[in-house]
């Protein structure tokens, strides 16, 4: 028996407009209780110039604890994930899932146990997805288990266009009807309510697109081959819990993968990777601060590359064991050209942490980001804390050692907040990030776990009146 409930391709293809209702009446509450009276929106406080010192503890993943919260629609048992970060993503990636009918528990806070047995509605609304791009992980388990889903096409993008196509394509090629209506993308499976296995080439690598078409292909029939896929230690976790699951996936890390679909998919326990990019900006955070610091519960084994081309700028990694990284900088940094390019290169994540690192290193270096348009929107920031950047395109020049000196900036997503804090620790005097509602998406208490290692940082909560709320709220962000 495929997936229990749910699965029957006959009967009316209903989507439920209540959350969205729901939504709408939130925001209208929201906007009425603000009114003149303002809001409450965080910022952080920095004041550079404290050498980070001590033992700071990496998080779970949060591009691998997503994909895994969505496996778990895959099937009616329970799926236990230890290790979940306590970030903004994972909660919004939560209430999609509870939104679609899902049972989700939390024994403790970084475990959740998620049924997905008593599932009625197959859609994640634009609310959701415009917050977060990674709902589109819905699509693919909705899909193949129940033989319809729903999800709001993901709109503009704070860095650059990031169309699903490939995703959407794919499952074409899994024999599904895929149509755009109203703004929603809305697939179906074959008569028999199935996906049908196939042989698909991405024409470019895509790690959601990659994670989104694996698990499809669990519950297709026959063997899938996914080629050109991405390889990033995430991909390698969800394969991982898909097998645990009781799927038949083969070649996760390498460039393809074999799927052989199954009848259904079970109960499984799994833990989550620790997060490679917060283990990077930290390794940054050591170095720029001419620090010493232990990173604990991390996986050097996932970061080779940043690693090397961190070494490769002067910074002193020492690889304690397994998990644990020693950092120091004694002989200051020098400049070094770096390229983004998908795992196991340098990552887009670590671009703008990168950027920081070359303001304060000896000579000029070339950053070049080839994986994202207008992802260095954090150069204008840095440049107004008195950064020497030029941006030509895809290439930012970085002229240094530069003094870098405190100012009010705004963060523009996840990582250009992660690199504006970097930024103010080492910064002559006082730095206000503004709206790092965006840093809280993805990585766990930066602030705290600073702060626990010497850095001056604070959160201030600061009112804002509702023209200004309106200002800070239509964000579309994604990574
Ligand atoms: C994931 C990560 C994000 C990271 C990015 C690249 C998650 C939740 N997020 O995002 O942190 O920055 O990988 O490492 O895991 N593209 C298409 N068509 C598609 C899909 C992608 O053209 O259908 C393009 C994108 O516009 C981009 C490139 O492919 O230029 C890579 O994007 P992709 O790997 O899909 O990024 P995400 O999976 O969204």
């Amino acid at each position: 028996m495929r997936g229990a409930t749910g699965s029957n391709p006959g009967r009316t293809f209903v989507f439920s407009r209540k959350k969205a209702q729901k939504g709408k009446l939130t925001l209208v509450l929201l906007v009425s209780f603000c009114g003149n009276l303002s809001c409450i929106v965080d910022k952080f406080r920095v004041v550079g110039g404290q050498p980070l010192q001590g033992r700071v503890s990496i998080s779970g993943a949060k591009n691998s604890a997503l994909p895994c919260m969505a496996a778990a629609l895959l099937t009616p048992e329970t799926v236990t994930l230890h290790n979940i970060p306590y970030v903004r993503d994972i909660i919004t990636q939560r209430r999609l899932l509870e939104d679609i009918g899902a049972t989700v528990l939390t024994p403790e806070l970084r475990t959740h146990k998620i049924t997905a047995s008593h599932v009625e509605v197959f859609e994640a609304p634009y609310e959701l997805v415009k917050t977060m791009r990674a709902s589109v992980l819905a699509l693919g388990p909705l899909l193949t288990r129940f033989g319809k889903a729903k999800v709001s096409l993901p709109g503009g993008c704070a860095i650059g266009t990031r169309p699903i196509d490939l995703h959407l394509s794919g499952f074409e090629k899994f024999g599904a009807q895929v149509k755009l209506e109203a703004g929603n993308v809305v697939a179906r499976a074959p008569e028999d309510g199935r996906l049908r296995a196939a042989d698909i080439q991405f024409s470019k690598v895509t790690v959601t697109g990659t994670e989104n078409l694996m698990m499809a292909a669990t519950l297709a029939r026959g063997t899938t081959t996914l080629r050109n896929v991405a390889r990033e230690p995430e991909i390698v976790d969800l394969a991982d819990l898909l097998n645990k699951m009781g799927a038949r996936v083969n070649g996760a890390g390498s460039d393809t993968i074999q799927i052989e679909g199954v009848e259904a998919l079970g109960a499984a326990e799994h833990t989550i990777i620790p997060d490679r990019i917060e283990t990077g900006t930290f390794i940054v955070a050591a170095a720029l601060t001419s620090g010493q610091l232990e990173i604990k519960d991390c996986r050097p084994d996932h970061l080779t590359s940043i690693i090397a081309k961190l070494r490769k700028a002067g910074v002193v990694i020492q690889e304690l064991n397994p998990t644990t990284l020693a950092i120091t900088c004694p002989d200051g940094l020098v400049a070094g050209d770096v390229s983004t390019a998908p795992y196991p290169e340098f990552p887009t994540d670590m671009q703008a942490q990168y950027m920081v690192l070359m303001t304060q290193a000896r000579g000029r270096s070339e950053i070049i980001e080839t994986v994202f348009e207008n992802r260095f929107m954090h150069a204008s920031e840095l440049q107004r804390m008195s950064a020497q950047i030029h941006i030509d395109g895809s290439s930012a020049i970085v002229d240094g050692p530069t003094t870098l000196t405190g100012a009010r900036v705004i963060a523009s997503d996840l990582r250009a907040s992660a690199s504006l804090v970097l930024a103010g620790l080492i910064a002559k005097g006082e730095t206000v990030i503004d709206r790092v509602y965006h840093i809280d998406r993805g990585y766990e208490k930066i602030e705290a776990k600073l702060l626990a290692v010497g850095a001056e940082i604070e959160r201030v909560r600061a009112p804002v009146t509702t023209s200004q709320l309106q200002e800070v709220q239509p964000v579309v962000e994604s990574v």
